[in-house]
């Protein structure tokens, strides 16, 4: 199954060609919204290669200073083509749900995409290492965008700005629908925001529940990650943060053997 590209024609109406549409869709939506942090994040490095290169073609500097122009340029370049390479990659990814992964590559990954956005808005990402290696059977892809999704929403819950954390955890728990007992793996977003109402916590996955004004928020990215997450035998919890206020959302997937 892709959820990077439109189903194949012709639609069939079918539950899982929508749910391929939804996703299809919310990830367009994710990829917009990382653009617009990267053209802001863009701008600095672009400005540094246009002053250098500008330096060295009006002979402002020769000899040595310009060998350290052309390095300085060299090296805001890479830092773009990454940025860039980065983007790409997660607009591409296609899926392949049983590669073996290490949650922390994929917080690793999906924050490198995420932090011009936050930047924008004033919002600090504190990745929490720690020693342990975390490995579950998924699509990096879309686990990122899962956590993308679930991160946008802590960019929103905090229109002041402030610090997100973010950390891999393992926690014994019953899946809430199997009640199979067991170890997960986790990885947690932790906001200071407002927090979710208890009697929303199951409402906020449903498709277009959303609290935002019209035009702010569709109500998709909390169920667009949701079935992403249930593909992958896992669950979403949303619980308070400790010690609140804020929300504290945790991906729980089965660790791989
Ligand atoms: N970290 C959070 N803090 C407070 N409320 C949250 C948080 N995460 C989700 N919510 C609530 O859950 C609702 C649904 O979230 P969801 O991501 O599905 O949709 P949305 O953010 O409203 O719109 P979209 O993600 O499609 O832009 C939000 O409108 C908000 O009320
Ligand atoms: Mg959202």
């Amino acid at each position: 199954m892709s959820d990077t590209k439109p189903p194949t024609h012709p639609p069939d109406g079918s539950p899982r060609e929508l749910d391929q549409r939804l996703r299809y869709v919310a990830r367009l939506e994710t990829v917009g919204q990382l653009a617009a942090g990267f053209a802001h994040e863009l701008g600095t490095p672009l400005n540094v290669v246009l002053g250098r290169a500008r330096m060295i073609s009006r002979r402002q500097v020769e000899g040595d200073a310009a060998v350290e122009c052309a390095d300085i340029i060299i090296e805001q370049a890479r830092r773009m083509t990454e940025l860039v390479r980065a983007l790409l990659t997660f607009a591409r990814s296609r899926p392949s749900p049983t590669d073996q992964l290490d949650l922390d590559g994929v917080v690793e990954r999906a924050c490198r995409l995420l932090t011009p956005i936050a930047h924008k808005r004033r919002i600090d990402f504190v990745i929490e290492p720690d020693d342990e290696t975390r490995r579950v059977r998924g699509d990096s892809g879309a686990l990122q965008q899962v956590l993308a999704n679930i991160v946008m929403n802590s960019l929103d819950a905090m229109p002041q700005g402030g610090e997100v954390h973010v950390s891999t955890v393992t926690g014994h728990r019953a899946h809430p629908d199997s009640g199979a007992e067991q170890a997960w793996h986790g990885i947690r977003v932790v906001d200071r925001g407002p927090g979710v109402p208890p009697e929303l916590r199951e409402r906020v996955f449903e498709p277009f529940f959303t609290t935002k004004d019209v035009g702010a928020g569709t109500g998709l990215g909390l169920s667009v990650a949701y079935g992403i997450v249930r593909d992958h035998a896992g669950w979403i919890a949303i619980d308070d943060a400790d010690p609140g206020p804020g929300a504290a959302v945790t991906i729980w997937l089965p660790p791989s053997t």
